[in-house]
């Protein structure tokens, strides 16, 4: 078997016990990669004191080596913040109105693409395979066919892939359509962000789908497919099982008493629709006074690219309205939500996710959504919470037969959802859970690395 080398910006290096990664990317990546071995090359999360990006420092971890780099704090402001989440967080999110380009960021993306194809190219093997993940490092290949490698060198995208119109309103569309095209396979969460890379290939002109999952652009032919992220179901069911004699998840079950629970957990991220859950929470509120004193909301929610101003700006937001919707609805002896902004270790998530009556994921737009694979693996076969999920999330084209799909810019339909969901009969809770766990059983994280790379190896 050929070695892996995995490449993205984030790497979920060892860390002291607690700490948990918030993260698609790094939580799934990391339980794929620790069975299989291999290299994880990427960004310390640091940026270099002296302006110099730094050595690449190595160390190992069960089977996985992670080979990490420094980056100017230049590197950082313009590649990281600038491009990637000013830009094209923004548009793979379908929000146009708040990418903004700047030429500098453009060139500072670009520029270190071509850094980490330098710093990656003494580790490489010719027959190594390589794996490159996500929206920061879409150049990456392009970089390495230059400098003359050949190996089989695949993309995964995690979030989603926009239709034409909206990521052609990106002034340097062209250049990541070609960066695309570079890799041997492209792979999106779902089918629906594969037919849109194809529409984009097909409004330009620059290529179309020729069947059996191959594509052309400029003359050059290569693969792509839709590959759903997912969780190891069954080892995190277990997990959440036994977490439920974890003291922080008594103590959290004594603090709810009998009232039900309501859980959100997500980054701070103006995609995952926080504010109109919170909305749509206190709606379900005062529509249906029976509830009242009786449900807790949790948000679980950690900072998240704090330096760049939308973020910024939401970290204030949520908490003025968290902040708000208890002194509108709350008694001497009922706090309605309760607002941690965070990370939690994994066990405790765990934990709390399995005490949950209801999960609520309702992202605006998102790649996947682990959390509400998480949410799921979590119940309790015996007595199963419901999960209420966005119909803007890549999960929901998976979970749509267990689920409550909600839109969540319908304030009122996702509050009622979430009546229905507290209402729901143990019946057809299991029933609906039933369907969802058995797919997510099949369909774990391991079958997702596995599809994948039997692709990009045949
Ligand atoms: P994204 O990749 O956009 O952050 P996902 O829902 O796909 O969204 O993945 C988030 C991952 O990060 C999940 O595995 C989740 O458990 C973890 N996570 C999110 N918020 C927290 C938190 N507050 N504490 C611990 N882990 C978190
Ligand atoms: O899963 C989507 C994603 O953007 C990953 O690429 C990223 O690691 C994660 O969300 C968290 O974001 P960040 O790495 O910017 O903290």
């Amino acid at each position: 078997m050929s070695r892996l080398v995995i490449v993205s910006n984030r790497v979920p290096a060892p860390v002291k016990e607690g700490a948990a990664s918030a993260g698609g990317l790094a939580v799934a990546l990391k339980a794929a990669l620790e069975e299989r071995g291999g290299i994880w090359m990427g960004w310390s999360g640091k940026s270099s004191e002296n302006n110099e990006p730094g050595p690449l420092s190595l160390t190992g971890e069960g089977k996985i080596t992670y080979a990490l780099t420094d980056l100017t704090g230049k590197d950082v402001e313009e590649y990281y913040f600038g491009f990637a989440n000013r830009v094209l967080w923004p548009i793979c999110h379908y929000r146009l109105d708040l990418a903004e380009y700047g030429r500098k960021e453009m060139a500072g993306y670009f520029r270190v693409n071509r850094f980490f194809a330098h710093r990656l190219a003494p580790l490489l093997k010719p027959d190594d395979i390589i794996w490159v993940h996500d929206y920061h490092l879409i150049p990456l290949a392009a970089e390495l066919r230059q400098m003359g490698f050949k190996n089989r060198i695949g993309f995964f995208l995690h979030i989603p892939w926009p239709p034409a119109d909206v990521l052609y309103t990106m002034p340097v569309h062209e250049e990541i359509m070609h960066g695309l095209a570079a890799y041997d396979l492209v792979g999106f969460q779902t089918d629906h962000d594969l037919e849109n890379f194809a529409g984009c290939l097909r409004r330009e002109d620059m290529g179309d789908a020729i069947g059996d999952g191959r594509f052309t652009a400029n003359g050059k032919v290569f693969k792509g497919g839709a590959y759903g992220i997912s969780i190891e179901t069954a080892a995190f069911a277990e997990f959440a099982k036994k977490a439920g004699s974890h003291h922080m998840v008594q103590r959290a079950r004594q603090s709810i008493k009998d009232r039900d629970l309501i859980i959100g957990v997500d980054r701070l991220d103006y995609s995952k629709g926080i504010t109109q859950r919170l909305d749509a929470f206190e709606r379900f509120v005062v529509n249906n006074p029976a509830h009242q004193r009786k449900v807790t909301y949790l948000q679980i929610t950690p900072k998240s690219r704090s330096e760049v101003p939308e973020y910024e700006q939401m970290q204030r937001t949520v908490a003025e309205q968290a902040g708000r919707v208890n002194g509108a609805l709350g008694t001497v002896d009922w706090v309605p939500v309760r607002y941690i902004n965070r990370s939690v270790s994994r066990p405790i998530l765990a934990g709390l996710y399995r005490l949950a009556k209801v999960g609520l994921v309702t992202p605006l737009r998102d790649g996947m959504n682990l959390v509400a694979k998480e949410y799921v693996a979590a119940q309790d076969p015996e007595d199963p919470g419901v999960l209420v999920l966005s119909r803007f999330a890549g999960a929901a084209r998976e979970l749509k037969s267990g689920a409550l799909l909600v839109n969540p810019y319908d304030i009122e339909g996702t509050a009622n959802a979430l009546a229905r969901a507290l209402n729901m009969p143990m019946e057809e809770r299991r029933e609906r859970w039933q369907r969802m766990m058995d797919y997510l059983l099949e369909h774990d994280v391991t079958r997702w690395c596995d599809d994948f790379l039997n692709d990009l190896a045949a």
